[in-house]
């Protein structure tokens, strides 16, 4: 008999009471078995009880290859970093002398404004485009195109099989913020074009901040200096030589890590759910939300409303009990596995007034 959190997905939330929450792009809601395991951790860390290896730092590798099976990689392709910037800053700071990046001109910042470091200090030349026009803006020398697979602000999808294609063309390589799109969307179709994909987990992937991962390509390993090299990336605590695995694991940043024992509960339940197709719900609901709104659907889970004025509009939603969030002058809505149809109805009720 199928578990019930495999059906309905609902029973392990616990939004309040009364309220719709439509802000997995700002966090992501845990599970209860996450609060379960970090309230857990928490004590046995007052109480001194704790055996921190097995406990807090190896269950990481558990959650290195639940992300791999999220995208379709490997857990030797994945690396355990704390926050997308992190892991953007390594590729940025490995850029040859006069490497061309090309980038959306509105780009969200933590991918972004690394490469904007890597032009004043390694002279890279960042090309900002049109997240529309990436694909097109892509030419002969072009070293990378970084870009969201599902933008921040608005949830608009980018077209990674034009950008992947018009990379290819030229072998230029691709990085690709997926904190937005994972779980959602699917990446396992793009992977072997992709160099590098990054996601921070605490938005869709329902982890605490500053779980987040990189996959890295193995043929783009040798292009990227570990320059956060650590005793745990090097097994070793005390002295000895530059010795590190060869794999992304490489890249691997020391844990903070009650962080990731909140996550392993998360990144199980988020397989599960994948494998029972249960992100099919929260991307019609998006589509049916935009519907009932008057926008075009991204396809993806995250889209945003034209308002008059985003901070008032929000505000006067949220005390509704419909909570989203005001970005770029808009209101950005975005779904979950713990929304209801009839929450879809009433944020449409409480939002349509607004709508400009
Ligand atoms: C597209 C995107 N990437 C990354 C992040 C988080 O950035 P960082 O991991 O550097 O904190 C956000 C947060 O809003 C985001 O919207």
């Amino acid at each position: 008999m199928a578990l019930p959190y495999l059906a309905d997905p609902r029973v392990l939330f616990d939004p309040e009471p009364g309220s719709v929450y439509l802000d997995a792009a700002t966090y992501g809601l845990p599970p209860r078995p996450t609060v379960e395991a970090l309230q857990r951790a928490l004590s046995r860390w007052q109480a001194g009880s704790a055996d921190f290896v097995p406990e807090w730092d190896d269950i990481a590798e558990e959650c290195r290859a639940l992300f791999a099976e999220l995208i379709g990689g490997t857990p030797e392709e994945t690396a355990l970093i704390p926050t997308v910037s992190a892991g953007i800053a390594l590729v940025a700071a490995s850029l040859p002398t006069g490497t061309e990046v090309v980038i959306a001109d509105d780009e969200f910042t933590s991918v972004l404004l690394p490469f904007l470091v890597a032009a004043e200090e390694r002279g890279a030349v960042i090309r900002r485009v049109a997240f529309a026009d990436l694909a097109s803006a892509i030419r002969p020398g072009t070293g990378w195109v970084a870009v969201s697979y599902v933008r921040s602000q608005d949830g608009r999808v980018a077209d990674l099989a034009g950008i992947i294609a018009a990379a290819q063309a030229v072998g230029a390589r691709v990085m690709v913020d997926a904190t937005h799109a994972v779980p959602m969307m699917p990446i396992r179709p793009h992977l072997d074009g992709i160099d590098v994909l990054l996601a921070h987990g605490y938005k869709h992937m329902l982890c605490p901040r500053g779980v987040g991962f990189m996959h890295v390509r193995r043929s783009a390993v040798p292009t990227i200096a570990p320059y956060y090299a650590n005793w745990r990336s090097a097994h070793r605590p005390y002295g000895g030589d530059l010795t590190l695995p060869d794999t992304a694991e490489r890249f691997d940043l020391s844990l903070a890590w009650h962080a990731w024992v909140g996550a392993l509960p998360s990144m199980r339940l988020l397989v599960d759910w994948m494998n029972e197709d249960a992100y099919a719900r929260p991307l019609a609901q998006a589509r049916a939300l935009s519907d009932l709104l008057g926008q075009p659907a991204t396809g993806s889970t995250v889209f945003s409303v034209p308002v008059n004025d985003a901070d008032a509009v929000t505000l006067a939603l949220a005390e509704s009990g419909v909570r989203c969030a005001a970005r770029a002058g808009k209101v950005r809505l975005s779904t979950h596995v713990w929304n209801s149809d009839e929450d879809i109805r009433r944020a449409a009720e409480v939002l349509s007034p607004f709508v400009r």
